[in-house]
This record gives structure tokens, sequence and C-alpha cells, in this order.
């Protein structure tokens, strides 16, 4: 069974999904491990209650971002971790885990990527005043949101819709398009 490590440092509802869709059987997966940089984000609870392992670190603990990558990388490579699931990690992966990872790390963001990298996309989008909105899922490189882009799924709203009511179609979107690209993209990889 494909064994993924997510990383996330929030909420954690993109890393539920990915839980739920497996624990449904919907996934053939095992997510073996959850990695954040923020030790009581709600991503920690989550995992708790399903008894997944979790390996929190402390950025400033650490002399350098290659110090705490290569115990992270150490870490993954014990456990054959072979697909790393940005969701909400708010770092920037640095090349220790590129370079042990290469290809083997994917990130969902919340905009129609080239457009609206970075935080806050939605918000960021929403005061432009586009059109349509999406989600895009990407390979991670050094850059921020720069990877090439692997999926992406777009919708137009509705006339008068709110930030809140479009952020809510975004996450829903979100959910379905991650499971769907492991399942395509990944799950059959070893
Ligand atoms: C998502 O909108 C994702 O696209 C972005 O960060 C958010 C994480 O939300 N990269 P959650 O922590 O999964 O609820």
């Amino acid at each position: 069974m494909k064994k993924i490590a997510l990383f996330a440092s929030g909420n954690g509802s993109n890393f539920q999904a990915i839980v739920d869709e497996i624990e449904k059987g919907a996934l053939a997966a095992v997510i073996a491990v959850l990695v954040t940089d923020k030790p009581h984000c709600f991503a920690v609870e989550r995992a708790r209650k399903h008894n997944i392992p979790v390996f929190s670190f402390v950025p400033k603990n650490y002399p350098s971002k290659d110090e705490y990558e290569r115990e992270i990388a150490f870490y993954l490579i014990e456990k054959n971790v072979s697909l790393i699931v940005l969701a909400g990690y708010m770092r920037l992966v640095g090349e220790v885990l590129l370079t042990a990872f290469p290809n083997r790390i994917i990130n969902i963001h919340p905009t129609l990527l080239p457009a609206f990298p970075g935080k806050n996309g939605i918000k960021q989008a929403f005061d432009y005043g586009v059109k349509i909105f999406g989600v895009t899922v990407h390979y991670v490189d050094a850059g921020v949101d720069t990877g090439k882009i692997i999926a992406q799924e777009s919708f137009k709203p509705e006339e008068n819709e709110t930030l809140q009511e479009i952020e809510e179609k975004i996450h829903a979107i979100e959910y379905q398009l991650y499971v769907k690209v492991i399942r395509e993209h990944f799950v059959s990889l070893c």
C-alpha cells in the first residue's frame, strides 16, 4: 500500500478529506504521518483522533531549514513514505526534501495558478474581481506555488456570491480534486 506523508500547519480540512477517503476504502493508501510545524494546530487533533502518527517540529529550534528537513527526510524514508502531500503547510520546501523526494511532493492551492499565488489567494482573486475561480494541484519546487501543474478545476460564481460562499465552493472542490489526483496519478506508483 502506498505510504503518504501529509504536511499541514492549520485547520487540516484537506487532510481530513484524504483520511475520510482512505477510511471509506476509496483510496488505496496509508497516511504514515502528519508532519507539522505547528504542534498545536487543529490538523494535529484530527490526526490523533484517527491514530495517525504526528511528527511535529518547531523551526526556530533548529539552526537552519536544512537541519529540520534532514530530520523529516530521515523519518519519512525510514517509514517508507513515497509521496508528500502538502495541505495548508505554510512553509517553503527546501533543497533537502526536494532532493530526497523528486517529483514526489505535491501541493493544493485555492486559485487558478499562476494567478494569485501565496497567502490569501481566494481573497486576492475575489478583490481583483475575477469571473472564474478554481483550484490547482501542482508539483512542489523551490518557489511559491510555482511547480508544474497537475490538475485544475474551475467554476463561475453566481452573481453577487459572497467571499464566504465562494470559499466554501472552493474548499468543496479541493477535497474531491486532491483525492482524485492522488488516486489517478500516484497510488499506482511504488
Ligand atoms: C487550502 O485552501 C489549501 O488550498 C491551501 O491552504 C488551505 C488549507 O486548508 N494551500 P486546510 O488546512 O486543509 O483546511
